[in-house]
């Protein structure tokens, strides 16, 4: 896996068999690497991404988190179809601001915890058809894009828990460590 790039890693799993997968999978640590191109692989790939975040009730959802380390996530503030923005090789360029809030993750199901974020960023991306863009998004638009940029640099809710979340979230975790051992 290591050698490949971005479109190869794209290209050895068919977009209906991903499903999400969750915390300890190692997979969530890895440091994602570039798509190379938008080619017809990866509209199909953030395709399905859109389906299962929508499906499992989550507002974003970063490619790692279906076990295919390279640099893109999708986003629904809105939680809607219609409202599914995607970003390919996406760049946090600028964020102010900052501002508690509660963070889930499909990754950790059953866990939430306050975390502290910029409250506006300005992102620049590549979009399905191979165009930069730049968004300014601010509030859970915001906040999602850094979760999700968290997630391509292998960095996890459980990393960002304060101490007492992470007390407080200690059964839950362990109880996904001993899922995942078997
Ligand atoms: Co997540």
């Amino acid at each position: 896996m290591a050698r490949m790039n971005g479109n190869e890693r794209i290209r050895q799993v068919a977009p209906a068999d991903l499903q999400v997968i969750h915390y300890p999978d190692p997979r969530l640590r890895e440091i994602c690497v570039e798509v190379e191109e938008v080619d017809d692989s990866v509209r199909a790939l953030a395709e399905r991404m859109c389906e299962l975040m929508l499906d499992s009730r989550g507002v974003g959802l970063a490619a790692p988190q279906v076990g295919i380390t390279v640099r893109l996530f999708v986003a629904s503030p809105e939680f809607t179809p219609e409202d599914c923005h995607v970003y390919i090789n996406p760049r946090i360029l600028e964020s102010e601001g900052s501002e508690d809030g509660e963070e889930g993750c499909l990754s950790f199901p059953g866990i939430s915890c306050k975390v502290k974020r910029s409250r506006r960023v300005v992102i620049e991306a590549t979009d399905l058809s191979g165009q930069t863009f730049r968004d300014d998004v601010k509030d859970l638009h915001a906040r999602i894009c850094q979760h999700e940029s968290d997630h391509l640099d292998g960095r996890l809710l459980v990393d960002r828990m304060s101490p007492v979340a992470k007390l407080g979230n200690r059964r839950a975790l362990k109880e996904l460590e001993a899922a995942f051992a078997g």
